[in-house]
């Protein structure tokens, strides 16, 4: 049986691990095939460790079990240069773009950095700049190839609504985190806006906790021991789970990806367990 996504190419960032490979497996076991990248290094500002070269050659093994083509290379969505030679690449080798899931991300929200302005201007280049880059890379590739096309974009909870409640857990990189993955919701609707006219749709997603190395590393386990209890109850689902897995996310976004939604565009996708409603 054909997939839902056959003959499609998607555009994934933050490729790795965690959602991002949720994302490239769900989309590639519905057919497509995937143009991937990720950072494969470290930020100065973040207290965890992000993926690596190996992480993202396990990503590139599982699509190509799926028998589906994958190129996948380092890039930094800061870095508009980098970013389209790993695109233009992509795109001569797969031959079209149809989807473009924009999710890479960094979350220095505890420690000692955390309280730094330079926190709070990585979570800006990384969430909001380099969402942008991806955007603004992309859609007139979309627009040129004339067949519409399908553009998410990895908010969170924390865009939409705060997640200090005490002052204890005031730091710039989480103020950073928070206003950058709001930013999101303006910045998907004005892409959302002017593209609906050439059929290609915008949506932001946003998942609560999501069960990946950004939230289960040494730097969060330390910082939620110390946490004020009040703090805590910013993170409570009405769904009793403390998290949801990647694969829950792919799932929506392979929806937002499939033609079952093609008239589903500049919206606000809650896959958060119902945290919104606590
Ligand atoms: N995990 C959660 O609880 C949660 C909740 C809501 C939203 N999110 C968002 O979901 C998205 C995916 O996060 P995840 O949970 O899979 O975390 P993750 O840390 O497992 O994966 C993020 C990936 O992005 C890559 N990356 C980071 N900076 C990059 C850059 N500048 N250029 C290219 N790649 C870069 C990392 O190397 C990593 O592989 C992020 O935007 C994150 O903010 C996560």
């Amino acid at each position: 049986m054909a997939g839902r996504l056959e003959g499609k190419v998607a555009f994934i960032t933050g490729v790795a691990r965690g959602q991002g490979r949720a994302h490239a497996v769900r989309l590639a076991e519905e057919g497509a095939d995937i143009i991937g990248v990720d950072i494969c290094a470290p930020i100065d500002t973040v207290d965890y460790p992000l993926g690596t070269p190996d992480d993202l050659a396990e990503t590139v093994s599982l699509v190509e079990k799926l028998d589906r083509r994958i190129v996948a290379k380092p890039a930094d969505v800061r870095d508009l240069s980098g970013l389209r030679s790993a695109l233009d690449e992509g795109v001569e080798q797969l031959g079209r773009l149809d989807l473009v899931v924009a999710n890479a991300g960094v979350m220095p929200v505890f420690g000692e950095r955390s309280r730094t302005m330079e926190a709070w201007q990585t979570c800006l280049d990384v969430l909001l700049t380099g969402v942008l880059n991806t955007v603004e890379l992309t859609y007139p590739r979309l627009i040129e190839q004339g067949e519409g096309g399908s553009i998410v974009i990895t908010s969170s909870m924390a865009g939409l609504k705060p997640m200090m409640r005490t002052e204890a857990r005031h730091t710039l990189g989480l103020l950073g985190y928070s206003a950058a993955k709001a930013a999101l919701v303006n910045l998907g609707q004005n892409y959302a806006s002017f593209l609906a006219y050439h059929h290609i749709r915008v949506n932001t997603i946003h998942p609560s906790a999501v069960n990946t190395p950004m939230i289960n590393n040494d730097m969060c386990a330390a910082g939620f021991e110390v946490s004020d209890e009040q703090d805590l109850l910013a993170l409570v689902n009405a769904i009793p789970v403390t998290s949801i897995e990647p694969e829950d996310v792919a799932n929506a976004v392979l929806w937002l990806c499939s033609e079952e939604s093609k008239f589903f565009t500049g919206n606000v996708v809650r896959v958060d367990a119902g945290a919104s409603l606590r």
